[in-house]
């Protein structure tokens, strides 16, 4: 693994999405062996799988306690059954909760049952500020530049809200449903301000097809339009990054 720092932001360049994962559940168990009641921000999609089953198989070894970490997902498709195999919550527990000694009390995710997304999102943002603020957020990228569902846009919307999922998001997110009619067209996600609020970021980035967004993020000017590039203005980023994702820093 090669480290390149651009002082507030580090990109660590992994051979490989094996090694991606090893070193990005590293960086989630060192927080949680450093503060026992970490909170920690977590991401859905296909890229933190990898790190999800090394955090799992840290815990089933004896290597990590969950028991006092609470923790608050990044977003969640608005409406969506708790229960609908496409919802956040759902993977969550497939890929990381079912598998570690979590209490479910102090698992956190935008409630895609809530029967008013404006009362709900104010609500997360008062159970993230009640928690402490967040640790270590968990982040991945989409093809376009957002976090979480922060989509491009003229202006950053800072706390957590209502989404109206860009087409190209829908596309992208296609992929895990039959048809792209049923990918949900909005969503409920932490704003560019609760997730900079963090202490330590960890934005996770994989595959050829991100290369280009993660050269605009690290390097581009900062505008909501590339929704990641407001990490440059955080002062703890992490970026573990596959070589093929970080093909323009080797
Ligand atoms: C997920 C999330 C999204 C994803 C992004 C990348 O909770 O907020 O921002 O991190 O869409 O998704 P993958 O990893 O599937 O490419």
């Amino acid at each position: 693994m090669n480290v390149l720092d651009f002082s507030n932001l580090k990109l660590a360049i992994c051979a490989d999405y094996g090694e991606v994962s090893r070193v990005s559940a590293g960086y989630v168990l060192g927080a949680v062996k450093d503060k026992a009641n970490a909170v920690l921000g977590l991401a859905t999609g296909s890229t933190p799988v990898g790190m999800y089953k090394e955090i799992v198989f840290a815990y089933k070894n004896g290597g990590a306690d969950f028991s006092k970490v609470t923790t608050f997902n990044l977003d969640e498709y608005f409406p969506i059954k708790n229960t609908d195999s496409q919802s956040y919550i759902y993977f969550m527990k497939e890929n990381l909760f079912g598998g570690i000694n979590i209490d479910m009390e102090n698992v956190n995710i935008p409630n895609g049952e809530a029967a008013d997304a404006e009362v709900e999102c104010l609500w997360y943002e008062e159970k993230i500020k009640a928690a402490g603020g967040i640790d270590l957020q968990v982040l991945g990228i989409g093809l376009n530049g957002h976090i979480g569902f922060n989509e491009p846009s003229p202006y950053f919307e800072a706390k957590t809200h209502y989404v109206s999922l860009d087409e190209s998001t829908i596309k992208a997110n296609s992929r895990f449903f039959e048809s792209e009619d049923l990918v949900p067209r909005h969503a409920l996600s932490m704003g560019v301000g609760t997730i900079m609020a963090a202490k330590k970021i960890l934005l996770i980035v994989t595959g050829e097809a991100k290369a280009e967004i993660l050269k605009e993020t690290i390097l581009g000017k900062i505008t909501p339009e590339v929704p990641a590039s407001v990490l440059q203005l955080h002062q703890n980023v992490t970026i573990v990054a596959d070589r093929d994702a970080a093909k323009y820093f080797l």
